[in-house]
């Protein structure tokens, strides 16, 4: 029988690498852009179920990551307009965008539990995840 892991299986063991490792990222998920939609979709995750499967471009942190390519790292989310809140123990947020062949594909969203968490190392370390990532999907 075929023992190789599918791509939704690598996606779903590098969100639980990072969720068991690094104490202050308590949710992380990929969402993708869903296929000619303006509108993410909920990929392989870790943490508590969100009923936000479907995030349409421009709305909260993920949606406008969707449009700007750019990493956003929200280090209070009380202080956020367009937030979509999943769970009320959540208090920061970073999500990086992952390109294959340089277009905006999808992203990386961690939520934390812990206020103000995120730094340039995150930044730069969820950027070389993606970057890794975007091998296993290209
Ligand atoms: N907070 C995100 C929604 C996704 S949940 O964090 C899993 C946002 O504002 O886009």
């Amino acid at each position: 029988s075929n023992t190789e892991k599918t791509v939704d299986e690598r996606l779903l063991a590098v969100c639980e690498i990072l969720e068991k490792h690094v104490d202050y990222y308590n949710w992380v998920g990929f969402y993708f852009k869903n296929g000619d939609k303006n509108e993410l979709k909920l990929g392989p995750y870790v943490g508590a179920p969100t009923d936000h499967t479907i995030i349409p471009f421009g709305k909260g942190i993920c949606g406008q990551v969707a449009v700007s390519n750019e990493n956003f790292v929200v280090p209070d989310v009380a202080a956020q307009d367009n937030y979509i809140a999943c769970s009320i123990t959540v208090k920061a947020e970073i999500v990086v965008p992952l390109f294959v062949n340089g277009e905006n594909v999808g992203q990386i969203d961690i939520d934390s539990n812990t206020p103000n968490p995120f730094t340039d190392e995150d930044e730069r370390f969820l950027e070389f995840v993606c970057a890794e990532v975007a091998k296993i999907i290209e």
